[in-house]
């Protein structure tokens, strides 16, 4: 649901094109991604300020996870590396982090330095701002994750019922995906019925707050009728 000034409570950033843009500046993929990292940080940190409420952030998917290990060791790294600066600003916001994913199929110092951030940032869990990181990610695995939980439950499962067991338990008003392409690669499937979808050719590195303020401009402009006339 929008707030009332028309800023969508929960949007999701497929953060595509780290690896075109560490191409086209003649930089290697990895620094594409460091650059992406940063990027996703800064980019939510505003996207609290002016209101919105989740922020759910595509980091890695579960077809990622086949990239050539130099690549996705480095995302690895990253997400270790930027633990300090992660706390810092969301604490500074009051926000809390959520990793969503087959966290399973990472290595075990990923898996400390998450939990270590969700920790160091639960006590804002409530306060209304909370950052989903999905990572090691499929929509289709979440779905039926979901389904085998249902019927271990033996309970029949409504629409609503059942959006509550999955991970992200929200629904994204507006989804974002940069790099230039128009799909939603296995992203919220179930959450996303009535997602407006805005597409930006720019790369994700090169994707800032005033293009993500254009997305906001461009989601209140919408006339959302979810299938009514
Ligand atoms: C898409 O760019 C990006 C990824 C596959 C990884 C995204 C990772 C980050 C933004 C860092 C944040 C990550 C986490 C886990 C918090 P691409 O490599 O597909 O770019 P390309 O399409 O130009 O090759």
């Amino acid at each position: 649901m929008s707030n009332n000034n028309g800023i969508p409570a929960t949007v999701g950033l497929i953060m595509d094109g780290n690896g075109r843009w560490a191409k086209n500046n003649g930089l290697k993929r990895g620094e594409g991604h460091t650059k992406g990292i940063e990027n996703m940080i800064k980019i939510t940190a505003h996207a609290f300020e002016v209101g919105v409420k989740n922020m759910v952030c595509y980091g890695l998917s579960t077809e990622n996870l086949s990239r050539p290990e130099e690549e996705i060791n480095h995302i690895y790294d990253l997400v270790i590396k930027v633990f300090d600066i992660f706390v810092t600003v969301f604490s500074r916001l009051k926000a809390c982090v959520k990793y969503i994913g087959d966290l399973d199929r990472l290595p075990e110092a990923v898996r400390e330095s998450m939990k270590r951030s969700e920790n160091a940032l639960n006590k804002f869990e409530g306060r209304g701002r909370t950052i989903y990181v999905a990572i090691a990610y499929g929509s289709r695995k979440e779905i039926v994750s979901a389904v085998n939980r249902a019927i271990a439950l033996g309970k029949p499962v409504d629409e609503d019922s059942f959006l509550n067991m999955l991970e992200m338990p929200e629904e994204p008003e507006l989804i974002i995906r940069t790099g230039g392409e128009s799909r939603l690669s296995n992203f919220l499937l179930y959450q996303s019925s009535y997602s407006e979808l805005y597409f930006s050719d720019k790369y994700f590195p090169d994707f800032d707050n005033s293009d993500f303020d254009e997305a906001l401009a461009w989601y209140a402009k919408r006339s959302r009728r979810h299938g009514q006339i």
